[in-house]
């Protein structure tokens, strides 16, 4: 599995994230987002939805579970999975049924085993002086 490490020193370098691996931001393709509270897993999906020209407001979904934003060609599901008691909320929500859309899962460990495996997987971590170290994993 591809491999790679991305330091960053504030958020204006999340577009470049997103050019170097835009494919992955497509329908179906699913993305899995791990890191601390506050290392920047919602900051980067309203970075990649704005690269997506998404007008919806972007916000965390942390106690709603799942927000869910369009492009002009698609649909993205974003899902936190931080307040996540139980497999059955999501069950309740029909959240395998946004599988066609671009997905975004926060704390994906949460309810491992319940999404497919992941196109992407990002790691936020805090780095130096405010920043952020990202190590991303390209997956199937
Ligand atoms: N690359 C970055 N460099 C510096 N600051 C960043 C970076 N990315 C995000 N931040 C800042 O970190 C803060 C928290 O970010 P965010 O809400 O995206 O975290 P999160 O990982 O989604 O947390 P949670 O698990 O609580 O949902 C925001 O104030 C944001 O501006
Ligand atoms: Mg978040």
């Amino acid at each position: 599995m591809p491999q790679q490490e991305i330091i960053l020193c504030d958020e204006t370098g999340y577009p470049g994230v997103f050019a170097r691996y835009a494919h992955f931001f497509a329908p179906g393709r699913i993305i899995f987002l791990r890191g601390d509270l506050g290392a920047g897993k919602t900051t980067f999906v309203r970075a990649v939805c704005t690269e997506l020209a998404v007008e919806d407001l972007v916000s965390s979904p942390s106690f709603a579970i799942l927000n869910v934003y369009h492009t002009p060609d698609f649909r993205i599901a974003h899902f936190d999975l931080f307040r996540l008691s139980a497999a059955h909320q999501l069950d309740e929500i029909g959240a395998l049924d946004f599988l066609d859309a671009l997905v975004f899962v926060e704390w994906p460990e949460n309810c491992a085993g319940f999404f497919p495996d992941p196109d992407l997987e990002i790691a936020f971590e805090f780095a130096r002086q405010d920043g952020r170290r990202l190590c991303l994993r390209e997956g199937k």
